[in-house]
C-alpha cells in the first residue's frame, strides 16, 4: 500500500518503519522536509520523505500522529478525498491525570473537519516502546489494537495493517466508539505514568474458553 506518515514523531516514525519493513511504500513527512528525509533514510526499504502535503498526495492510507486538525496541517484537504486517515491521537495529559469524560472524541472532530476522508481510530492504547517489540516477540502477547470507523472498508484496511505488524486488531464498531477507545488511552497512560507501570504496560481484550461446568450456579437474571 502507499502509506503517508503525517507527523513523523515517535508514533509515526515507528509504525512507518515497521510498514516499510513489511513491503509497503512509505512516505514520511514533516513541516521540515529534511527531517522527514532523514527518517526515510533510517527506515530504508525505499521509503521517501518530504512535506506533509506531498505525503498526503502520495498516500492511499495516512497515519496521522498530529493533534492539530487536518485542515490546519494541509494547504488543501481535497487531497484527502476517499483516503483512509488513521488517527492515533490522545489528548494532552492533564495535571495529576485528572482526565475529563470524553463527550466528543478527537477522531470525531477530525471526521467533522475533513468529511471527505475516512477516519479510523487506532494505535492510541499502547506506548511507542511497544512498537519496538514488533513483530517478534510482540505477536505472542496478543496485544489489542482497538479500531473504529464509520467506513467498513477503511476499517478493514487498517485491521490488516495492524495484524501485519504483530498486534491483535479489535473491531470496536463505528467512529463514535472512539470516545471509549480514547478513554482507554487515558486509562493506560494513567497506569503507565500515574501508577508507574512503565511503557510496556498494555491493555487488551482476551476471549477466554467457556467454563466446562457452571459449578457456581451460572448467571441468573440480574444486572447486565
Ligand atoms: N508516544 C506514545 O507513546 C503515544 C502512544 C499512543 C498515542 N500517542 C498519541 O499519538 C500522537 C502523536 O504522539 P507522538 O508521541 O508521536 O508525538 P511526537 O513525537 O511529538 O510527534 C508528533 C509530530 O507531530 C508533528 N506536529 C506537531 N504539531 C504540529 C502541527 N501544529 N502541525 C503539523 N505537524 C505537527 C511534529 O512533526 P514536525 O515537527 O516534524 O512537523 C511531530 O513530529 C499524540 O496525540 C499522542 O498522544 C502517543
Amino acid at each position: 500500500m502507499k502509506i503517508g506518515i503525517i507527523g513523523s514523531g515517535n508514533m509515526g516514525r515507528s509504525v512507518g518503519i515497521l510498514w516499510a519493513e513489511r513491503g509497503h511504500e512509505v512516505f514520511f513527512s514533516s513541516r521540515e522536509a529534511a527531517k522527514a528525509q532523514a527518517i526515510a533514510e533510517l527506515a530504508g526499504h525505499g521509503a521517501r520523505g518530504g512535506t506533509n502535503d506531498a505525503a498526503a498526495a502520495f498516500a492511499d492510507v495516512i497515519f496521522y500522529g498530529v493533534r492539530e486538525l487536518p485542515s490546519k496541517v494541509f494547504s488543501a484537504t481535497d487531497v484527502l478525498a476517499s483516503k483512509v486517515l488513521i488517527d492515533c491521537n490522545n489528548s494532552p495529559i492533564p495535571e495529576d491525570f485528572a482526565f475529563e469524560p470524553i463527550a466528543e472524541s478527537i477522531a470525531e472532530k477530525f471526521a467533522a473537519d475533513v468529511p471527505n476522508a475516512h477516519i479510523v481510530k487506532a494505535f492510541n492504547t499502547f506506548a511507542q516502546e511497544v512498537f519496538e517489540l514488533s513483530p517478534d516477540p510482540l505477536g505472542q502477547y496478543q496485544v489489542s489494537c482497538f479500531v473504529c470507523s464509520d467506513n467498513e472498508q477503511a476499517k478493514q484496511t487498517v485491521i490488516n495493517l495492524i495484524a501485519e505488524i504483530g498486534f491483535n486488531p479489535v473491531d470496536c464498531g463505528e467512529l463514535r466508539r472512539a470516545r471509549m477507545v480514547e478513554g482507554l488511552g487515558d486509562f493506560i497512560r494513567f497506569m503507565i505514568g500515574g501508577r508507574k507501570l512503565g511503557s510496556y504496560a498494555t491493555i487488551s481484550v482476551h476471549q477466554l474458553p467457556q467454563a466446562k461446568e457452571q459449578r457456581l450456579g451460572g448467571r441468573k437474571p440480574g444486572y447486565a
